[in-house]
């Protein structure tokens, strides 16, 4: 019987320099969407796929994070005693939601090491790793597809999109062979942000994978590269010399908030799709175009 994935593993130690200076002193993955922080949609997302043993990797700020996360007493003693009953059951609702753990990357020295931080609190059992920088949409079932992948298969699992080629430079991107089920592809290869003319195909990895706990020999055995970070796509890469590597293919939504506009974009797009919310935001839109466009 193989061993169920109950654990999610959340790096949010980098430095997230393209967003700066907003993220000088809290990490990017707090930065709101809407009214959450982005982690928020990623921790609900782990919940709604059946995790709620949760592991967030720490840098600087870890205390916003942690607090976030925690309950707030004071805050919720004041909600109740002004009758604001709605923000109160959703701030309790997400800290009553999941069991929370902290571990600290002691330095930013890449994904693969911010993973390897993870190692003692995995053990032996298969893990799921969500990026915050990639929102995934409502209700989307990528991440228990490929839970259920790995329960079936034992393998690693790649979450897998397509992208325009000239946006491939910016992903590890994969060669693969197709398989019977059209959703599913093996991996032959992984290159690190390519160039779009030496891009093996237009399939890119995005930031939800599930591994088996010997990824951490292999993120062990790799070697610093571009400013002393361990990449995981090296740590892939090695892995698929000895073992085969699966990938899921989604088409559904995906939003990057990695970066200024793609951020700005989601933010709209998450506002037009709250009913609270979505007339506002298009008078919004159309007083700006009619102002600037
Ligand atoms: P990114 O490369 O997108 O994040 O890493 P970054 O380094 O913070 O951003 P930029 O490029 O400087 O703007 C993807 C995810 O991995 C985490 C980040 O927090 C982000 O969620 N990460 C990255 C770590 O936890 N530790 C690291 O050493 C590097």
């Amino acid at each position: 019987m193989r061993t169920l994935l109950t654990k999610a593993v959340i790096p949010a130690a980098g430095l997230g320099t393209r967003f700066l200076p907003a993220t000088k002193a809290q990490p990017k993955e707090m930065l709101p969407v809407v009214d959450k922080p982005a982690i928020q949609y990623v921790v609900e997302e782990a919940i709604t796929a059946g995790i709620q043993d949760v592991l967030i990797i720490t840098g600087r700020g870890k205390r916003s994070l942690a607090d976030h996360f925690d309950r707030s007493f004071e805050l919720e003693y004041y909600l109740k005693r002004a009758d604001k009953l709605d923000e109160l059951n959703g701030i309790v609702e997400i800290s009553e939601s999941a069991d929370f753990y902290f571990a600290r990357q002691p330095e930013p020295l890449g994904l693969g090491h911010a993973i390897l931080m993870s190692k003692a609190h995995v053990g032996n059992e298969p893990f799921a790793v969500l990026l915050a920088d990639d929102l995934m949409a409502p209700n989307s079932t990528v991440l228990s597809e490929m839970m259920i992948l790995n329960q079936n298969t034992n393998k690693i699992i790649l979450a897998l999109k397509e992208v325009k080629p000239e946006e491939i430079s910016m992903y590890g991107c994969v060669s693969y062979k197709e398989t019977e089920n059209a959703n599913v592809v093996k991996i032959t290869e992984v290159v690190e942000k390519p160039e779009p003319e030496a891009a093996p195909s237009k399939l890119a990895i995005m930031g939800r994978y599930v591994f088996s706990s010997d990824i951490f020999d292999y993120i062990s055995q790799i070697a610093p590269g571009k400013n002393g970070e361990l990449q995981l796509t090296d740590a892939i890469q090695l892995y698929l010399q000895d073992h085969e590597v699966l990938g899921y293919v989604f088409t559904d939504g995906r939003y990057d908030i990695g970066n200024k506009l793609d951020y700005l974009k989601t933010n709209f797009e998450f506002a037009l799709n709250r009913p609270d919310l979505k007339e506002g935001v298009i008078e919004i839109l159309k007083d700006l175009s009619r102002r600037y466009l």
